[in-house]
């Protein structure tokens, strides 16, 4: 490797300037690159409280010469670009020569190193700008970093850290990325004397798959793509394998770990048509560019870079999953309806609804299949009503209007219809059920014991750095509405309970959910949320005791008329109105 030398100040001018360290983990990411470029093949990464009290991370990389270990913490020094020439095709992930300086002004840094070659390494120690310390050690091949107290000299900074559990979570985040990117390099995270995590090297889908986590893993599809001088590969979820949030996509462009809003539009479009849009698949990205045709010198900490041609890489991703998902669907289409077949076992040809549709409540698609209930209208949406809002006729009638020997009809599994006494009333069984589950969890967290359903089998759910975060800030809100909840392993939690009200657990998928909401929000945000997504979806087929019990629940809340979103839940219809549209008089009623 080339000398480190500080850049001269025509090209340090040119380098993206701005906050390197914001956190531990913007220290580790900076860390392991540097080990990453120096070949090593075993990265080992030791903290106390997250990081903020102390990190450790050792290398057997190539080391630094002895003489020029003082150079490697100034800033704007580095082996890796000396011209203005190589910033437009660097090779390695540090280019900047500012990370270590940028950590030593923060912190209390020991840098201890032997260059291969050398019989004795060297130690130097810094009080922020301050050397405190410069001995010679004798130690294995390799560099040795020790952060201690970061941002000790800037309190204010250091108020803006969180809590050493969600610090570790970010830390892991960063480490999972480039252990997808360097699967030959082996990785050991220990926080405290305690092991979290531990990949040996591997080849890359070992690695994936270690990664991820073996349940996700099945799903994904590999994929491979080339246009002109770029190439694609890595790892797609299949269509149904989805998730509530973005937190297991992995973009990288020349293994350097990066966000990239054009990669993951690429992403989201390949898929737009597959899944709900509040869902997210899996993806591991892999993009090999010309250096020349990517800009890494745009963000200051490099979690971001720029395509010369973004058109061109925006239409390579999105050609490489239509393929991967496309190969997969054709091998799948006839199982599906020869298994659909042997479930509606009838002549002619079968149409397989697509998932979103109106009786996409099928069996074996989780939705419980009751199936008493009458049915009618099927076909014909094209039914208008000068519909009534029924709370402007007063809420004290609402429940008089029922007729004895109520009768329930179900309209494409998403509207109860009730015949009432002049008319009928039209209920929409998701908001209906939403306006109940609101009602109750509010009643819950006023005190009111919750009833809960204990999981047979209970659930192990991991979640997302914002999503434990989430739970942890939910931890008693949950308890109260009755979800049984220990946490579990460093970012798991197990599922022993859920509320009984519930109708939508899918396998811990509500929880993913409700937790993964984007941005912060209020208590009752978080149960309009809970309401709705752990109410009975547009698409459940209902028995006729199930469409009366939702019906008594929602008359017996506080507010039955709408949605805890403000969108009515049922709607009225008058014999008068009926007999205006069949023009069968000039009512008198009216
Ligand atoms: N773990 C390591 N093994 C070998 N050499 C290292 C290691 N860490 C740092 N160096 C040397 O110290 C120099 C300075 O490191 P530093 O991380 O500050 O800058 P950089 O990696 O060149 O650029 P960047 O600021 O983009 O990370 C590097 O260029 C490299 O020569
Ligand atoms: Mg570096």
């Amino acid at each position: 490797m080339a000398p480190i030398q500080k850049l001269t100040p025509e090209v340090s001018a040119k380098i993206a300037a701005g906050e390197v360290i914001e956190r531990p983990s913007s220290a580790i990411k900076e860390l392991i690159e540097n080990s990453l470029d120096a070949g090593a093949t075993r990265i080992s990464i030791e903290l106390v409280e997250g990081g903020k009290a102390f990190i450790r991370i050792e290398d057997n990389g190539g080391g630094i010469p002895s003489t020029e270990l003082p150079l490697a913490v100034e800033s704007f020094s580095t082996s890796k670009i000396s011209r203005v020439e190589d910033i437009s095709r660097v090779g390695t992930l540090g280019f900047r020569g500012e990370a270590l300086a940028s950590i030593r002004a923060v912190s209390m840094l020991t840098i201890r190193s032997r260059r291969a070659g050398e019989e004795i390494g060297r130690e130097l120690r810094f009080r922020a700008e301050a050397l405190t310390a410069d001995a010679p050690v004798v130690r294995n091949q390799g560099v040795e970093v020790t952060v201690e107290n970061l941002f000790f000299n800037l309190p204010a900074r250091k108020k803006f850290l969180r809590s050493p559990q969600s610090e570790l979570r970010r830390i892991i985040a960063v480490i999972q990325g480039y252990a997808l990117s360097f699967p030959e390099t082996g990785f050991l995270l220990r926080e405290s004397g305690r092991d979290i995590l531990s990949y040996p090297p591997s080849s890359l889908r070992e690695r994936v798959e270690i990664v991820l986590g073996g349940e996700l893993f099945t799903s994904l599809i590999p994929l491979a793509y080339t246009l002109g001088r770029t190439t694609v590969h890595g790892y797609a979820s299949q269509s149904d394998q989805t998730r509530a949030n973005r937190y297991m996509q992995f973009y990288f462009v020349n293994r350097r770990y990066i966000k990239d809003r054009v990669l993951s539009h690429a992403v989201n479009q390949a898929y737009e048509s597959l899944i709900p849009r509040d869902r997210f698949p899996a993806i591991v990205l892999f993009l090999d560019v010309p250096p020349d045709d990517v800009d890494v010198n745009v963000h200051p900490t490099k979690a971001e870079v720029r395509f010369r041609n973004e058109g061109e890489i925006h239409r390579l991703v999105l050609s490489a999953i239509a393929e991967a998902l496309q190969r997969k669907v054709s091998s799948f289409a006839e199982t599906v309806e020869s298994v659909y077949r042997s479930i509606f076992p009838g002549p002619g040809a079968v149409a397989v609804p697509r998932r979103g549709e109106a009786g996409a409540g099928l069996p074996g698609s989780g939705a419980p299949w009751t199936g008493s209930a009458q049915e009618i209208g099927e076909g014909d949406r094209t039914f208008e009503f000068h519909e009534t809002p029924l709370s402007l006729f007063g809420e004290e009638t609402a429940k008089s209007l029922f007729t004895p020997g109520k009768l329930y009809w179900q309209l494409h599994q998403s509207f109860i219809l009730i015949q009432i006494r002049g008319g009928m009333v039209i209920i929409d069984q998701h908001a209906a059920h939403e306006r109940i589950l609101f009602d109750r969890a509010r009643v819950n967290l006023g005190g009111a014991k919750p009833v809960v359903q204990s999981l047979l089998f209970p659930a192990t759910i991991e979640l997302s750095p914002d999503e434990y975060e989430r739970y942890e800030e939910l931890t008693s809100v949950l308890a109260s509405l009755g979800f049984e909840i220990e946490p579990f392993g460093i970012r798991s939690i197990l599922v022993r309970g859920i509320p009984a009200v519930v109708q939508n657990w899918d396998d811990g998928r509500l929880l993913e959910e409700i937790l993964g909401g984007e941005g912060r929000s209020g208590i009752d945000e978080f149960l309009k949320s809970y309401a709705c997504r752990s109410a009975i979806k547009a698409g459940t087929k209902l028995a006729s005791e199930e469409m009366e019990s939702l019906t008594d629940q929602l008359f017996a809340t506080d507010l039955p008329y709408t949605c805890p979103h403000g969108r009515p839940t049922m709607l009225r219809v008058s014999l008068g109105e009926l007999e205006r549209r069949f023009a069968r008089t000039v009512s008198a009623k009216r």
